[in-house]
């Protein structure tokens, strides 16, 4: 049963629309709230007044229209839903997704979702095997889109090939298949440190790194759909908060270490330290703004040394079962990786190459998980896939210390 899941529709430009009727109501069957983005081209094959009687909703159709504005904005529209599945996903939708382009109603939507979305192609088989929609198809699956694969047969076109949408009671099986509970770290607390620290030099400038916090962020999510309760410990980054985990937001190395210092007192079971800390601050900070004199040609700061994080979650009384950090390194990658594991007293260091920008800020890593017992190299792949095999590794660790 999918009672009370909340799932957006988006009915994009295909003959394939007459089979999202019937969608509609195996979804309503099942007790899902169903709304409905048909787009211009998807009312050219089934009409407004059908989806509304099925879904017993208002059906959205016009990114411009002041009413649908005023009641219910694309924003929040893009952002209340549980699942967002496109059907039928058109050639055209797909490129604007891949694109970015946000051109109508459920483009706009659908760029400004954090939502999970599933989509279902369907279209001529020539326009599925042309170079450009498999590629548009690779970009969505890099960002997390679940895609359901088209079927072969005859076409409505009268060709035959790939590129028939997939049929309703599958597309229906996928959905709850997306939903079926699967909480392998439910009631275990878990904290993240994510995204760089600024350390600041006076009032307006501060010493900080390249982290974007993607692959920290990604982790705490990960671990939130695994069922751990997450908090989030993160420093400036420009990427949302995920869902459903406490997030703080913090700018120095010092308050990092207090707010996760705070959150020790609450019997965490695991820590991953994925944040790139700053490990230096200077020394003293300017009360007003450093003026540059006439004659001065350079500056000079002393630094301090910042509080190691990982070192003092690894050391502290109340230490968590698991603590793993991460290794930036741009030389000798598994021999530094080995020693800070030692040396910091962590369980497991992730290991990556961050010279050459290759990381920072990029979507994808290449990482060696290293722990007491071995080194394990993961091929290079998405951060979020990293998050989730890292995930999987740390439900097993939990599963063979119960036994
Ligand atoms: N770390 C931390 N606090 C610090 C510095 C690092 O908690 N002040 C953590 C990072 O979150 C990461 C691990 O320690 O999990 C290793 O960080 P890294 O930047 O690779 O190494 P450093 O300890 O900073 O050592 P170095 O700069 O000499 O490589």
């Amino acid at each position: 049963m999918l009672t009370g899941k909340k799932i957006l529709l988006i009915i994009s430009g295909g003959i394939a629309a007459y089979k999202s009727l019937e969608l509609i109501r195996a979804l309503k069957k099942e007790n899902a709230h169903v709304k409905c983005i048909l787009t211009h081209g998807g009312s050219q094959f089934i009409t407004p007044l059908s989806v509304a009687a099925l879904t017993q909703e208002q059906v959205y159709t016009d990114l411009w229209s002041l009413k649908d504005e005023t009641d219910m904005g694309h924003i929040r529209l893009s952002r209340e839903a549980d699942l967002i599945v496109i059907a039928p996903a058109s050639a055209n939708l797909m490129a604007q997704m891949a694109h970015g382009l946000a051109e109508d109603l459920a483009s706009t939507t659908l760029l400004a979702s954090n939502r999970p979305i599933m989509a279902c192609p369907a279209m001529n088989p020539m326009m599925w095997a042309h170079q450009a929609t498999q590629d548009n198809i690779e970009t969505l699956k890099s960002r997390d889109l679940q895609i359901i694969m088209p079927d072969d047969g005859d076409m409505a076109c009268g060709e035959t090939g790939t590129g028939r949408m997939s049929e309703p009671e599958n597309i229906l099986k996928s959905i709850i298949e997306h939903f079926k509970e699967n909480k392998p770290l439910a009631g275990q607390k878990a904290i993240v440190t994510s995204g760089p620290t600024y350390e600041a030099i006076d009032p307006v400038r501060f010493i900080g790194n390249r982290s974007s916090g993607k692959q920290g962020h990604a982790i705490a999510d990960a671990l939130a759909q695994a069922g751990a309760s997450v908090t989030l410990i993160t420093g400036p980054v420009a990427i949302a908060d995920p869902e459903g985990v406490e997030t703080i937001h913090v700018e120095s190395a010092q308050e990092m270490l207090e707010a996760c210092e705070n959150k020790l007192k609450q019997n965490i079971d695991m820590a991953i330290c994925a944040a790139a800390v700053a490990d230096w601050r200077p020394k003293a900070l300017k009360e007003h703004k450093l003026k540059k004199q006439d004659n001065q040609d350079t500056l000079t700061i002393s630094f301090t040394k910042t509080p190691d994080i990982l070192q003092t979650i690894s050391n502290h009384g109340e230490r968590p079962t698991l603590v793993v950090g991460f290794a930036a390194e741009t030389q000798d990658l598994l021999a530094h990786a080995k020693a800070k594991r030692e040396k910091k007293g962590c369980d497991w260091i992730v290991a990556n190459n961050v010279g050459d920008k290759a990381v920072f800020g990029q979507n994808e890593n290449h990482v060696h998980l290293i722990t007491a017992e071995n080194t394990q190299e993961w091929a290079q792949t998405t951060k979020r896939e990293i998050a989730r095999d890292l995930v999987g590794r740390i439900v097993e660790y939990f599963e063979t210390i119960k036994k």
